[in-house]
């Protein structure tokens, strides 16, 4: 394929590797990909945690499809459609109990600065204006938005754009390789941490400072940092005691990754907010939002009846082909049972990735749901470098993964059949004996 490199500045790409040996998929069905060379790459990751039902799933399609000859675009600014309403009822059907309001987006990022504004707005509009920090964690992500980046804890991705944040402070991570490196499932130590958030940031700020506690139930984007048991509720029960918003983002746990439809019921905790995107439309067009708890929603609808409540939104907020993408794929999730496949393969992804843990230069291998990393050790003391190698390589033997740092990350799509999970993990212990 003959394709110009030059004008597409990637994202979060090393564009000038990238452009001199291109990596370009072409096509895809179900678990595979066809590169343009007419490779054939399992996609070990589900496009980036998005096509839990695989690709080119005929019914979201034919849905797609079918919007695209109705009703291509309408707003959603002080006139609607019925696909909007549709999707927000059925996803606010499925969230935990209370959390019923749902505002689109189309975007995780997105999700992340809309929940920060409703939290901000929320506490105005309560009379408690002051609570404007929030409590993010260190190595959790939230998308680059600049609300998303100021609670988020990854150090690239907030260095060149220093000046530029909300008030904030971090909780430490869940991740204590002293005690976790070969963990199957949630580890049993570390609920303690969550102690830190009442110890060190309520005391240091005061409670009566602080909108919200902004964390994910499963760190993803940092090499998958799984909650020890207990840990989320303690951060819970702190919230409680001190009047402070609990934000989950569920950006990649949402919709069926943990084996509940979302991380919040996998595990036992309600917060009073849930971003999503990603699973919610298989990946087939961008869609997110944030599912908000009754009593903020209720006390932001206030003000003169001809003026909006919350001054948010975009111009693609609940876009009709998004709506169709995503209650096809809730459709899908429900009558294939998904989610029940997804509790079926975990052991199956389990027990063939701590197999990688005899191989030389695994130091830590961690799961949870239909979810794996695996950790290599650091090359030449510079970290990512084995990372990078290591997923280059992995798409040559055939499958697509991704390496936060030096983490290889495996999330197969929910529709996978065990021997394809299989030939995902040996390709990838191919990949990582390469790069020693
Ligand atoms: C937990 C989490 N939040 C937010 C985002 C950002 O989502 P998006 O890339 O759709 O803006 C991601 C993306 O990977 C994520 O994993």
């Amino acid at each position: 394929m003959n394709q110009p490199v030059d004008a597409f500045w990637m994202p979060f790409t090393p564009n000038r590797r990238f452009k001199a040996a291109p990596r370009l998929l072409v096509s895809a069905r179900g678990v595979r990909y066809t590169a343009a060379d007419g490779r054939e790459v399992l996609d070990g990751i589900s496009g980036l945690w998005c096509v839990g039902a695989g690709h080119g799933h005929p019914r979201i399609r034919e849905a797609m499809k079918a919007q695209m000859d109705t009703l291509d675009f309408a707003s959603n600014f002080q006139v609607g459609h019925p696909g909007a309403f549709a999707l927000a009822e059925r996803i606010a059907d499925l969230a935990p109990e209370g959390l019923d309001r749902v505002f689109l987006v189309n975007s995780g990022s997105e999700a992340c600065d809309t929940a920060l504004k409703i939290a901000l707005a929320y506490w105005q509009a309560v009379g408690q204006g002051q609570r404007n920090l929030f409590v993010g964690r260190e190595r959790g992500f939230h998308g680059t938005g600049f609300g998303g980046i100021s609670v988020g804890g990854m150090t690239l991705n907030r260095r060149a754009f220093g000046g530029a944040m909300l008030r904030s402070d971090h909780l430490r991570s869940t991740w204590d390789p002293a005690n976790q490196a070969f963990v199957r499932g949630q580890p049993q130590t570390g609920a303690e941490f969550a102690d830190e958030l009442e110890t060190r940031i309520v005391a240091l700020h005061g409670a009566n400072n602080i909108a919200a506690v902004v964390v994910e139930p499963v760190a993803g984007s940092t090499g998958l940092l799984i909650p020890p048991l207990g840990y989320l509720q303690r951060l819970r029960e702190i919230c409680d005691r001190h009047g402070l918003l609990l934000i989950f983002d569920e950006v990649i746990t949402g919709f069926g990754r943990f084996g509940d439809m979302f991380a919040s019921q996998a595990l036992g905790v309600v917060p009073d907010m849930i971003l999503f995107a990603k699973t919610v439309s298989n990946g087939a067009a961008p869609l997110g939002g944030v599912i908000v708890h009754r009593r903020i929603h209720d006390a932001l609808m206030q003000g003169p009846e001809f003026l909006a409540e919350l001054m948010h939104g975009y111009t693609c907020s609940g876009h009709p082909l998004a709506c169709a993408a995503g209650l096809a794929m809730l459709e899908t999730l429900e009558q294939e049972q998904l989610i029940a496949r997804v509790r079926s393969l975990t052991p199956v992804l389990e027990n063939a990735v701590h197999g990688l843990a005899s191989l030389p230069g695994v130091v830590s291998v961690r799961n949870l749901g239909l979810a794996a990393g695996i950790e290599l050790a650091v090359k030449d003391g510079q970290p990512g470098l084995r990372g990078a190698m290591a997923q280059a390589a992995a798409f040559d033997f055939g499958v697509l993964t991704r390496a936060p740092g030096d983490t290889l990350i495996l999330a197969p799509p929910f529709v996978s059949e065990p021997e394809e999970i299989h030939q995902m993990v040996a390709r990838l212990a191919s990949a990582i004996e390469s790069t020693f």
